[in-house]
């Protein structure tokens, strides 16, 4: 096994899922591990969907141990190390963060990212970026893009490498309680703040006006003048297609 930047490193070419086989590595046998594909015959969404895993795109699983008490700063510096990933190949483009943990190119899906609890203490964050294509699907929940779209050339592999250079960086900072740090990165980098959008719970709907996150990375809500703490959904904003897509 080799090593990334302190992370044990495994790759396959082709695998269901990088967050199933992750749920192989929460023990204290491997530390720190990388879970990456080629490609993924099973890939998973958040909230059961579907993750379409073209080849030449990243797909890959970090599993370490986590406070989980502190889950919602983990949600933060996932999508913002992608954000940052993103600006260090291309200083003109600027990626946009949409709660809870979406990474957004001029208001199209770049990536997605799935945190689930391993075994013990073991937190498994899943991330798959659009490198060169994105998939073309009208059941798309969202508009999606890919870096290539964005005339940013470079590979699954160099993307990763630099992805976890910066989130290497961002967990320190959680170790040092720089919150507020990790909170203004993200809201510099917020999709829609001051716009009207909806939430679709599996439950209900709720309507407002998004005001920003609090430390806990919940969604906060105004309305009718009161703020309402948001922590799971998916999110629209009234400006989106005829599906309400962004
Ligand atoms: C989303 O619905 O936006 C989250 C998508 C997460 C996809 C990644 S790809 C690597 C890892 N393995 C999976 O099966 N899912 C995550």
């Amino acid at each position: 096994m080799t090593d990334i930047f302190g992370w044990k490193y495994v790759h396959f070419d082709i695998i269901g899922s990088t967050n199933d086989e992750a749920k192989n590595y929460c023990s204290g046998l491997y530390g720190k591990t990388i879970i990456h594909a080629d490609q993924q015959t099973a890939g998973r969404g958040r909230r059961g969907r579907n993750w379409v895993s073209q080849k030449g795109n990243l797909f890959f699983s970090l599993v370490f141990e986590y406070n989980l008490q502190k889950l919602g700063f983990l949600v933060m510096i996932s999508a913002l190390s992608l954000a940052q990933a993103v600006e260090e190949l291309s200083k003109q483009t600027k990626p946009q963060l949409k709660w809870p943990n979406d990474v957004l190119l001029n208001g199209a899906k770049l990536s997605g990212i799935l945190l689930e609890k391993g075994e013990g203490n073991y937190i498994i964050v899943g991330i798959g970026v659009n490198i060169a294509s994105a998939p073309e699907n009208s059941e798309l929940l969202y508009r999606a893009t890919s870096l290539k779209d964005n005339g940013i050339n470079c590979t699954a592999k160099e993307f990763l490498r630099i992805y976890l250079q910066k989130f290497n960086y961002q967990l320190n900072k959680i170790a040092e309680n720089e919150i507020t740090y990790l909170r203004q990165e993200w809201l510099k980098r917020a999709y829609g703040i001051g716009k009207s959008l909806i939430v679709r719970q599996e439950e209900k709907t709720e309507h407002g006006v998004f005001s920003g996150i609090d430390d806990n990375m919940a969604l906060l809500l105004e309305q009718d003048g009161k703020i309402k703490k948001i922590l799971v959904g998916d999110v629209f904003f009234e400006n989106g297609d005829k599906n309400g897509r962004i």
